[in-house]
């Protein structure tokens, strides 16, 4: 971004897409499924994989299979048959690394990264576990949208929660529905809530995967923050570079200090 496109923080547009299918052009995306797909990839990361390669479904995942990459994914919440690994940080973080990639498959974080490679400069992994990070790591003066991948094209509480975590820490002027998501953020006292009561959370209970609930609830316990690194040809490859070969510049929340937005909002 060249310095002439700096715009002033009221000009800079904060925006949340609560699916996919809303992502309209941005310089950021910051794609959000905290459960699990982008806890996954953030957890991945750290546990020693150097990318992922983010597969629009379990088929095109089968095609990148290749030496030392291993398939990972979930289908109904479930590991899909026949693949090394599902889709569960938790597991990954208690596991051996196997390979030095990973190939994932998910119903509805994949194919939300794949959607936002095509319409973002930048895109990067947001959940809790990096939280801090991924604040330290937006630039400022330049648009951001917070992208929910939903649960089967429809809205997710638990990502509209960590949306509004997260714009409602950045400087800029909020759309409708970021301050939506700021309201969703507000009205919870912590993650566990929102993540256990979404449709996803309860998916997760049911199937006996609730540890990883409230392994996505950690908050900033992870400092790195996974971003496309290539196109990859349908599949964006992420991964997470040293923070010196990244470019650098103020980021937006640290030039936020003073300007944190707060609707007031009532349920
Ligand atoms: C998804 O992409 O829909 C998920 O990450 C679902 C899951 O992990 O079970």
């Amino acid at each position: 971004m060249s310095p002439e496109t700096i715009q002033s923080p009221e000009a800079i547009q904060l925006d949340v897409a609560f699916l996919p299918s809303d992502l309209e052009e941005t310089d950021v995306a910051v794609v959000v499924d905290v459960l699990r797909a982008t806890s996954t990839i953030t957890q991945a990361l750290a546990s020693g994989y150097r990318a992922v390669h983010c597969a629009p479904s379990i088929e095109a995942a089968r095609e990148l299979s290749a030496p030392g990459r291993l398939l990972a994914g979930e289908q109904h919440c479930l590991p899909v048959p026949g693949f090394d690994l599902g889709n569960s940080p938790a597991a990954l973080a208690r596991g051996e690394v196997g390979g030095t990639e990973l190939v994932l498959a998910t119903t509805n974080g994949t194919p939300a990264i794949v959607a936002a490679a095509q319409r973002a400069e930048l895109v990067l992994m947001g959940c809790l576990l990096n939280l801090d990070a991924l604040l330290a790591a937006i630039p400022s003066g330049v648009s951001v949208t917070v992208v929910c991948s939903g649960t089967d094209g429809r809205f997710a509480l638990e990502d509209a929660y960590v949306a509004g975590r997260i714009v409602g820490r950045l400087a800029g002027e909020p759309s409708d529905a970021a301050r939506a998501a700021i309201c969703v953020a507000g009205a919870y006292p912590g993650a566990i809530g929102p993540l256990t009561d979404s449709a996803d959370g309860q998916k997760l209970q049911s199937t006996g995967q609730e540890a990883d609930i409230a392994w996505c609830a950690q908050e900033s316990v992870l400092d790195l923050v996974p971003r496309v690194t290539s196109d990859g040809a349908d599949a964006p490859v992420v991964g997470a570079p040293p923070p010196e070969s990244v470019p650098t510049g103020q980021s937006n929340s640290q030039s936020l200090m003073n300007k944190v937005v707060s609707p007031t909002c009532m349920f």
